[in-house]
């Protein structure tokens, strides 16, 4: 039977245990034919006509439809909780041909959450290929703060994902997430369209379609998470903050358990 709401399209646990570990889930809702056609000819137009920054949600009116589609609010209300809204800042990432740089970065400012107070969203309303320029994540960075100035000096790491997805694609991640795109060595242009949303509530129970049967197991699956780039030390220490966020996530708090990697230990002789 057909879903006919958001609260019906919440993400399960185990979708937002991928979240919480890798920083991104990777979407694809099944909006009307030749909507994604209709944005591409769109951003096209805008290629030509000139960039409107934040303006490109009203130069694309056809865009609220996506938003507003149960299928990506439901997965939005799961990870930022209801009343989660869009911030005023938007912008199309036009990939020209030709263009080379490769640059890994974190968004804005350093100031990071180990909880998930912000979502970078990414729509590409075309087929993506490596030729073409694709978005690369880097699974798990989004725990780590990192000046840009020494993100610049890095190209490739074992275990970077490159976005090479089908028109209509949609990749929400958290909003620290280490991110860059490759080259574009086509002769056409790769347009991506970013939206940042916000949450406004503190959590305080689950926003998604939880079962507390299932939490003992997210919990173990969230302590033995590693990554290919991860040096042992690394992901040691990325353990406390997967179950820092998911604590918060799942009560609004994020106070150590007993026998977790972050209950402290009383070293006696300290003065
Ligand atoms: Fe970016």
């Amino acid at each position: 039977m057909a879903t006919t709401s958001a609260a019906a399209n919440l993400l399960d646990d185990d979708a937002v245990r991928e979240f919480v570990s890798h920083g991104y889930l990777v979407l694809r809702p099944p909006m009307p034919d030749g909507f994604a056609e209709h944005v591409l000819a769109e951003c096209e137009r805008l290629a030509v006509e000139g960039n409107p920054g934040n303006g490109i949600y009203e130069a694309i009116p056809r865009l609220r439809e996506l938003f507003e589609h149960e299928q990506v609010r439901g997965p939005l209300d799961s990870l930022l909780g209801p009343g989660h809204v869009m911030h005023r800042h938007r912008h199309l990432h036009t990939t020209v041909p030709g263009f080379s740089s490769f640059h890994w970065h974190q968004d804005d400012v350093n100031m990071r959450h180990h909880q998930v107070r912000r979502i970078l969203v990414m729509y590409y309303p075309q087929d993506v290929t490596h030729e073409m320029g694709p978005t690369i994540v880097l699974p798990g960075t989004h725990f780590r703060n990192a000046p840009t100035s020494r993100m610049n000096s890095y190209t490739n790491f074992r275990g970077q994902v490159e976005l090479n997805v089908p028109a209509g694609t949609l990749a929400i991640t958290h909003y620290d997430i280490w991110h860059t795109r490759v080259p574009n060595t086509t002769s056409r242009n790769r347009h991506m369209l970013k939206f940042v949303f916000d949450r406004v509530h503190e959590p305080t129970a689950p926003s998604w379609n939880h079962d507390p049967t299932q939490d003992e197991r997210i919990r173990e699956e969230l302590v033995h998470q590693r990554f290919e780039h991860d040096g042992s030390s690394d992901a040691y220490k990325l353990v406390s903050l997967r179950l820092k966020a998911w604590n918060w996530l799942t009560t609004g708090t994020t106070e150590p358990e007993p026998g977790s990697p972050d209950e402290p230990t009383v070293i006696s002789s300290y003065r």
